[in-house]
C-alpha cells in the first residue's frame, strides 16, 4: 500500500484529482466511484477540469435497497448531484435500489463489471472499517449483494434523512471480491473519526472484522489521508 498523508481534506482532494487525472491519461476508461462525503472534494476538482472522460464510464458501489433513483437521498442523486449533472461520463451505472429480486440485481452488476472491467477504484472508508457496504464479517469472497446495514452505519447515516427511521436498512453494494479486481484502487479517508480504521486497514492483521484490511493484498492501492486520519498510525509514512 501507499500511504500518502496530507494537510487536509481539500489537499487530499487535489492529490485524488491528480490521480483520476494520471489513471485517465494511461489509458484507464472504466472507473469505480463511491458516495459519501470523502470523494466530494476530489468529485469537485475532475468536475470543474477540462479533462475529457466523455468516452468513458462510470460504476458505483453501492445504493439503497428501497430508494428510487429520484429519492433525493439514493445514491443515484447523489452521484447526479455531485458529478453527472456537472460532467458526465460517456455512461454511468448505479445498482438498482428498486430491484425486488436481489439475486437479480447481483448478477446482473457483476455481468456489467465483468463486461466493463474497473481500472480505477475510488472508495471512502467507514468508521467501521467497512468499502462500499460491506461490513465487518462480510467475505473477502462477496460479490455484488444485499446487505443488512448495521447501527453504526445507519447512525452515520442519519444526519442524511428526517430521522433514524427513515434510513433505509439494507443496500446493494459490490462485494470485496468485486472490490478487489479493480486494477487501481484510491481510498480516501479525512478526520479523527476515521484513525481507527485508517490505522486497522494498514497496519492492523488482514481480517475479515476490517473489510478495508484486505486491501494490503491488492497490488496497486493508494491511501490518501489527511493528518487527523493519521494519528493512530505508528509507522513511518
Ligand atoms: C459510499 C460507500 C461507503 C462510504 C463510507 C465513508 O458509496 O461505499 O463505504 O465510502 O461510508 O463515508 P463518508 O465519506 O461519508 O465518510
Amino acid at each position: 500500500m501507499k500511504v500518502k498523508i496530507v494537510a487536509d481534506p481539500a489537499t487530499g482532494g487535489q492529490s485524488g484529482y491528480d490521480m483520476f487525472a494520471e489513471a485517465l491519461e494511461n489509458g484507464s476508461s472504466v472507473f469505480g466511484l463511491a458516495t459519501g462525503s470523502t470523494p466530494v472534494s476530489t468529485y469537485d476538482q475532475i468536475t470543474a477540469s477540462d479533462l475529457d472522460f466523455s468516452q468513458c464510464i462510470s460504476i458505483n458501489l453501492d445504493e439503497y435497497v428501497g430508494l428510487a433513483p429520484t429519492h433525493p437521498q439514493s445514491y443515484h442523486a447523489f452521484m447526479q448531484q455531485h458529478f453527472f449533472d456537472k460532467k458526465p461520463f460517456k455512461k454511468s451505472y448505479v445498482p438498482n435500489g428498486l430491484n425486488p429480486d436481489e439475486h437479480d440485481e447481483a448478477q446482473q452488476y457483476e455481468k456489467l463489471i465483468a463486461a466493463n472491467p474497473i481500472d480505477f477504484q475510488i472508495l471512502g472508508l467507514g468508521r467501521n472499517g467497512h468499502i462500499g457496504f460491506n461490513e465487518p464479517g462480510t467475505s473477502f469472497d462477496s460479490i455484488t449483494h444485499r446487505v443488512a446495514l448495521t447501527q453504526s452505519t445507519i447512525d452515520a447515516n442519519a444526519r442524511f434523512f428526517d430521522n433514524e427511521h427513515e434510513v433505509p436498512r439494507y443496500a446493494y453494494s459490490m462485494g470485496i471480491g468485486t472490490i478487489m479486481k479493480s486494477k487501481q484502487i484510491l481510498i480516501e479517508a479525512y478526520g479523527e473519526n476515521k484513525a481507527q480504521a485508517v490505522h486497522q486497514m494498514i497496519e492492523g492483521p488482514v481480517t475479515e472484522d476490517v473489510p478495508a484490511s484486505v486491501l494490503q493484498r491488492h497490488p496497486n492501492v493508494t491511501v490518501l489521508i489527511d493528518q487527523a486520519a493519521a494519528i493512530q498510525l505508528t509507522g513511518e509514512y
